[in-house]
């Protein structure tokens, strides 16, 4: 009894089945009930009483570890089925979703782009700044209303930490820290207290110009926009200069183009005016120079100033400023 154990323990260690047809064999020919195992099992009558405590213990053990063996097989064959069935080795990977640009970076890119043709270098410079960066050098009085907690958001209140509310606060950046000729565009991200609906939000996106130099005029600053005006909407695009007011610009003015939509004929969008404005400019004030460091006697200069959003409703007909923060892929997958 005993080296018959021992030879079906040694069967039993060998198992193996490549199908489930091999499986359910060792099944049979081992634990059914006419199975080798089972025969065992019928003879353990035979056994002397004073040994059957042993070969009890030893058949237990026996059957088992052929039924532990037979589980083991069946798992693995399953794992691999599971494998070979889900498998097809000759079908096209799954392709991995490629993700787009934002729309506003795509016109950030170009804006810098058209300007780094003539020159420009970009500069950047923090969000968080103080009163004296946003507004002290650029000129604004003591009282005006953007100092006022309704128009900015505040951080501190004396000293005045602030969110920037324009990107020319980068012009006094550069302008302190840099000698002429400057020639720089300052992108970047802008906060204002407005309440969010369509056509306003609490931040938006600006680049910034700015050109310093001996005898800078302001034939160069129409020269330079005209140049972009066509760049980004086409070369049939015409500009015109309104005379404005900015504190950091002396003379101001905005600009418009002649609308991209229906090419001046007059539409819905230009409001049945042919113009679009895009953009305020002008020449740097000697007050915003020489508070910066510079010689308004040797150095003139001109900036301007442009608002991505604007731009980009322009080229897309965006017409709800929420959607660019929302990243609602729906709309983001439409400028790939
Ligand atoms: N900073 C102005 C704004 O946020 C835009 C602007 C106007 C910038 C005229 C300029 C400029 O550099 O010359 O509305």
């Amino acid at each position: 009894m005993k080296s018959k154990i021992a030879q079906l323990t040694d069967a039993v260690n060998a198992f193996s089945a490549k199908t489930h047809e091999e499986l359910e064999a060792l099944r049979i020919q081992y634990l059914s009930k006419k199975g080798e195992i089972s025969e065992l099992f019928n003879d353990f009558r035979t056994v002397p009483n004073e040994e059957k405590r042993e070969i009890g213990q030893l058949l237990n053990q026996l059957r088992d570890a052929a039924q532990a063996k037979l589980n083991d097989l069946k798992t693995a064959l399953e794992a691999t089925k599971g494998a070979s069935e889900k498998m097809d080795l000759t079908r096209s990977a799954d392709t991995l979703p490629l993700g787009t640009r934002h729309p506003l970076s795509l016109v950030k890119g170009e804006i810098i782009d058209i300007f780094s043709r003539i020159g420009f270098t970009v500069a950047e410079g923090p969000e968080i700044e103080d009163d004296w960066h946003v507004f002290g050098a650029l000129n604004f009085p003591p009282e005006h209303p953007a100092r006022d907690m309704q128009d900015t958001f505040f951080i501190e209140k004396d000293p005045d930490v602030l969110l920037r509310t324009h990107t020319s606060s980068v012009q006094t950046r550069i302008m302190t820290t840099q000698k002429p000729p400057i020639r720089v565009l300052c992108p970047g991200r802008v906060y204002r207290n407005e309440a969010i609906s369509y056509r306003a939000h609490c931040f938006f996106h600006q680049v910034e110009g700015l050109y310093i130099d001996k005898n800078v005029s302001f034939a160069d600053l129409k020269q330079a926009l005209l140049y972009f005006a066509k760049e980004m909407f086409g070369e049939n695009t015409e500009i015109r200069l309104r005379p404005s007011y900015f504190p950091f610009t002396e003379p101001s003015a905005e600009m418009d183009i002649s609308c991209n939509l229906c090419g001046g004929k007059g539409c819905n969008f230009c409001k049945h005016t042919g113009w679009v404005e895009i953009l305020g400019c002008g020449m740097v004030d000697p007050n915003v120079l020489e508070a910066c460091g510079i010689d308004s006697t040797i150095y003139s200069g001109y900036a301007f100033g442009m608002g991505v959003e604007r731009i980009t409703n322009l080229k897309f007909q965006v017409k709800d400023l929420r959607l660019f923060s929302e990243n609602d892929v729906r709309f983001l997958q439409q400028f790939q």
